[in-house]
């Protein structure tokens, strides 16, 4: 219970922070869609991996909310243009920002979070900033080559488990690595525990992808707060889809080809369509499988390192927990 409440602390302390950040500039209409999107909340799960990952080696996180911050920017950045690449009518419950305004505001908008949220990682340390600089921009990078991959894959019939693993590692797994060896680095952890802290992250980013996945095709939309179906209108090549078609046979594979290949359809029957053929095969118990096996890949490795506050280790512990049970 200790851990629940110091990690309600961490997070209000942090949602304050972010609520806080100054977006406003002109033109407004540049500016004003940040402010929106970054105070309809979310979980904030990458800039609370990097504040715990400094408090598994150093107290004082509040030494680092701006820097840790950053990559909550950064992430609301890549949602804004995901949400228009993925044509997502609904985030966090309201209309997504491109639906709100337009397709060109959404991308200025989300150019110009990335350029702040290099401003704000500015304010590590300078003798950590190189080293800073260098790994977010990398995972940066691979964020986007990510993304290229899901969208390369809407229209490829066939794509590999490998080939799908990669491409959520790249666009989903190795930010919250980055988050988790940010905050060890900026503790000034040993290189090889930041290495370490990162892989865990990455690990932990599959089976949170995967989840995402899950709660697409059946989440509840009130707590999800997106469109629910969305994947399976796209024809996105996610494990469910990938499972299924390895898995079905006869009137199921004649039923799923129909529906990836079909051109006019009505979008409420393609996901009641699918989504019965996923029930049929039991894609739903298999995907939770496959995402249990990478928590605790990540749980295993997060065994291994020698922490310097072990009651910090309880506290990502738990947040861990809650990112395989969450609903939204
Ligand atoms: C959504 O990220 C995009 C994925 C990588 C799955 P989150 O699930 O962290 O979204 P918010 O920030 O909590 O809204
Ligand atoms: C997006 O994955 C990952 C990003 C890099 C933004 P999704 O497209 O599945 O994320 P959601 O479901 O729209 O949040
Ligand atoms: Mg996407
Ligand atoms: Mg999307
Ligand atoms: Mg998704």
């Amino acid at each position: 219970m200790i851990n629940e409440k110091e990690l309600e602390e961490i997070r209000d302390t942090l949602e304050k922070h972010i609520l806080q950040l100054n977006f406003e500039g002109e033109p407004t209409e540049l500016y004003e869609p940040i402010s929106y999107l970054m105070q309809l909340g979310g979980k904030r799960i990458r800039p609370l991996l990097a504040l715990l990952s400094y408090g598994l080696f150093k107290e004082g996180y509040q030494k680092i909310l701006t820097p840790a911050s950053s990559v909550e920017v950064f992430h609301n950045f890549t949602l804004m243009h995901d949400d228009i690449m993925d044509n997502a009518p609904i985030r966090r419950g309201r209309p997504t920002v491109h639906e709100k305004w337009d397709d060109n505001t959404a991308i200025l908008s989300g150019d110009v979070m990335l350029v702040k949220a290099y401003e704000m990682l500015l304010e590590v340390e300078p003798d950590k900033l190189r080293n800073c600089l260098k790994l977010f921009s990398k995972t940066a990078a691979e964020v986007c080559e990510g993304q290229q991959l899901d969208m390369n894959f809407e229209s490829l019939s066939l794509v590999a488990e490998q080939e799908y693993l990669n491409m959520i590692r790249l666009k989903t797994a190795v930010l919250l690595g980055f988050s988790l060896q940010l905050g060890a680095t900026l503790a000034g952890a040993s290189e090889s525990d930041a290495i370490h802290l990162y892989d865990f992250g990455v690990n932990i980013g599959i089976g949170f992808q995967l989840k995402d996945d899950l709660l697409d095709v059946y989440a509840d939309k009130e707590k999800f707060g997106k469109q629910v179906g969305g994947d399976i209108l796209a024809n996105k090549k996610t494990y469910l889809l990938i499972k299924a078609m390895e898995l079905a046979k006869g009137e199921d594979k004649k039923e799923l080809e129909h529906w990836l290949t079909a051109k006019e359809f009505d979008p409420a029957e393609k996901i009641i369509g699918v989504k019965a053929i996923y029930d049929r095969l039991e894609i739903r118990e298999k995907t939770m499988s496959l995402m249990a096996d990478f928590f605790e890949k990540g749980f295993n490795q997060l065994a291994t390192i020698k922490v310097q506050r072990p009651e910090g280790l309880k506290i990502l512990w738990s947040l861990t927990h809650k990112l395989a049970t969450r609903e939204n």
